[in-house]
């Protein structure tokens, strides 16, 4: 049983394709050189990390649609579900005993377009070390939910945890993906600082997002594209327990379903 749609989207692709190579004049060198690195991007494994950085982007502008809510941004390929849901309070992101950075304490509250109180929503937030690294997916770090978790809100909406200030990080450079960039196009693999977010209510549309930090120096040519205007946020100075921390705050409008 074939699937039209498929069919259809198949055949188009294929004409633009074939337009490209007669538009190009593209020759059997350029065709082995094109087969030859995407065999590369095979053996290496690098298939979803070629298509997170490369299309995630564009595919996010047309699945989670504008309006009166927080724009979305690519999840990237370092979700991990099943983070812990954090019950005790302050809440804190689980790190390792000797967790470096700057201590950070990041406030938010979750509403719906009509500036109602989300209160059963869940903010599961994933992020980077200040080393630019990331849990279950660097060497090096704990294959455990490391600066990953899930925080619940209480009847205002609100929610407050504390972590650390992640650092901007490079994607993989070493194979084809990180070649491609670096060598062939001239630009680079870096992805500015930000904090990952999924955040699921009842009725409404999971929002998955980012946020960017002002002055970060990657925001205008992150490897990826993820940056949207409406996720940068200043960074703040706040006391609490006798200790200064470095705040941030977001409030998150979801979509209704
Ligand atoms: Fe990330």
């Amino acid at each position: 049983m074939t699937d039209q749609r498929v069919v259809e989207l198949f055949d188009e692709f294929m004409e633009l394709t074939k337009d490209f190579i007669i538009r190009h004049g593209l020759r059997y060198e350029d065709y082995a050189a094109v087969t030859q690195y995407l065999i590369r991007v095979s053996e290496a494994g690098e298939w979803p990390l070629w298509m997170d950085n490369f299309l995630e982007a564009t595919v996010d502008t047309t699945s989670y649609g504008d309006g009166p809510w927080t724009p979305s941004a690519i999840e990237g390929p370092y979700y991990k579900p099943g983070a812990p849901l954090l019950s005790r309070q302050p809440y804190t992101l689980p790190m390792r005993p000797d967790e470096t950075g700057d201590k950070m304490l990041f406030r938010a509250t979750v509403h719906n377009p009509a500036g109602e109180p989300l209160s059963a929503a869940v903010v599961d937030v994933w992020h980077a070390t200040d080393k630019g690294l990331y849990s279950f997916i660097d060497a090096g770090m704990p294959e455990d939910f490391i600066l990953r978790a899930r925080v619940p809100v209480d009847e205002n909406g609100s929610t407050e945890f504390r972590s650390i200030r992640p650092a901007p990080y490079e994607i993989p450079k070493d194979g084809p993906t990180g070649d491609l960039l670096n060598s062939v196009l001239g630009r680079h693999t870096w992805r500015p600082a930000h904090l990952h977010f999924r955040i699921t209510a009842e009725g409404y549309k999971p929002l998955v997002t980012q946020l960017y930090f002002d002055g970060d120096p990657y925001l205008d040519s992150d490897c990826a594209e993820g940056v949207k205007q409406g996720l940068i946020i200043p960074l703040g100075k706040t006391e609490a327990d006798g200790e200064s921390w470095t705040l941030g705050q977001f409030a998150f409008v979801l979509q209704p379903q």
